[in-house]
């Protein structure tokens, strides 16, 4: 059973890198929020447990997850998780071996996924600066368009057929949906987009759109629109001050939200929360990012999206304040112009990384 926040400030984290640059950016998260600990004088402490589990065990063993594996995981309050993924292992493979196959029997329902243009950086939209672009996207994690429903046969022949059918439940969209008016209504503009695409998928997509107007209604605070999928791509490069919270499913919002951490400035900030709202499963916390082969063990990846991530791990785990301050340290440290390449920089994930521990430092009082 997970911790319920901010009961007694110590907090058993699974660490699992995996595979590319994972190793490197959570090494890098790991020593960030070491130092927070330290600097705020043991206020809140982490117990951290590695997981080895990647592409390389799955290689060796011929599987991601060890029997019994998930049940030793749920004895953690979260999972501070890289990325999955080897070039000489199918994406099929290895997505769904071990990150869904943590997301989905540990119902984390709701993938949280938050964008903002940090100071410092440059978001490639030509009018959009800091504050422009302020969004968080909620994003359906346990059915839709990745439910695994579906099949293939007559393989190799001309004739054959695949499905890959699209599970919606009533169930698990008001879940979600009721999830994502609460963070629309706790964020300032108090406003909330609905995406789907219902002109065209006239049966799961109709369903949505009535789940939201019924769940709008127990939120009379909250001003709700609905988008296309489609247009609501255009909507983002050309209005991204009109929008604040998202919620789509889980394909739709996948996409988006890669559109969003690029409007950003890049893929290398974001961070996404695989969350467990009733809190009865540890939840999983990740950047956006994949396991970037290109620029794996070069000390360039950035760290900033793991960084965020952490912030995010604090919030969810009820060390509210520790989330905030490690955040103005991020930007103070971007703002700065430390800056990887990815964000037109030339610093490298060490820099980085020790200029934030140097800002956290300071900002609790204990710079060396
Ligand atoms: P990717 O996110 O790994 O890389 C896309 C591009 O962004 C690359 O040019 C990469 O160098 C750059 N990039 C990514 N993170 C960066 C960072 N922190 N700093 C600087 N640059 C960064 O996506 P891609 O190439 O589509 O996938 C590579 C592998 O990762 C595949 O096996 C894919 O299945 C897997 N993947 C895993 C995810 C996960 O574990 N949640 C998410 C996305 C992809
Ligand atoms: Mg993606």
């Amino acid at each position: 059973m997970s911790a319920a926040p901010s009961s007694k400030h110590e907090y058993s984290i699974a660490c699992m890198p995996a595979d590319g640059i994972g190793p490197e950016v959570i090494g890098a998260g790991v020593e960030v929020l070491k130092t927070m600990s330290e600097a705020s004088g043991g206020a809140f402490k982490f117990h951290f447990e590695d997981y080895d589990w990647s592409s390389e065990t799955y290689k060796k063993l011929g599987k991601y997850i060890p029997d019994g594996g998930l049940e030793r995981l749920k004895k953690h309050d979260a999972i501070f998780f890289g990325a999955v993924g080897a070039p000489d292992v199918p994406d099929h493979i290895s997505l769904w071996g071990l990150r869904l196959a943590i997301c989905q029997p540990l119902q984390q329902y709701a993938n949280v996924r938050p964008t903002k243009i940090l100071r410092g950086t440059e978001s490639p939209l030509r009018k959009a600066k800091t504050g422009d672009l302020d969004w968080v996207i909620i994003r359906e994690n346990s059915e839709g368009e990745y439910a695994g429903q579906g099949g293939r046969s007559h393989q190799g022949q001309p004739w054959e057929t695949s499905t890959e059918v699209s599970i919606f439940t009533r169930h698990c969209v008001e879940r979600l949906m009721r999830f994502a008016f609460e963070i629309a209504q706790k964020r300032a503009r108090k406003r909330i987009t609905v995406v789907t695409k219902s002109n065209a998928q006239r049966n799961g997509m109709v369903m949505w759109d009535e789940i939201a107007a019924h769940v709008a209604k127990e939120f009379p605070d909250v001003e709700m629109d609905k988008m296309l999928v489609d247009a609501m791509t255009c909507r983002m490069v050309l209005q991204p001050n009109s929008i604040d919270t998202i919620v789509a499913t889980n394909l739709h919002a996948d996409i988006l939200s890669d559109l969003a951490a690029a409007l950003a400035g890049s893929i290398g900030i974001a961070p996404t929360s695989n969350l467990d709202p009733t809190r009865q499963h540890p939840s999983m916390f990740e950047p956006i990012h994949g396991s970037a082969f290109d620029i794996t063990g070069n000390g360039v990846a950035n760290p900033i999206g793991t960084f965020w991530t952490a912030a995010e791990m604090l919030r969810w785990l009820g060390e509210e304040t520790a989330a905030d301050k490690l955040m103005e340290c991020i930007e103070e440290v971007c703002g700065n112009g430390i800056l990887t390449r990815d964000l037109g920089g030339t610093a490298g994930t060490k820099e980085v990384t020790e200029a934030v521990c140097e800002a956290v430092r300071k900002s609790y009082g204990s710079s060396k």
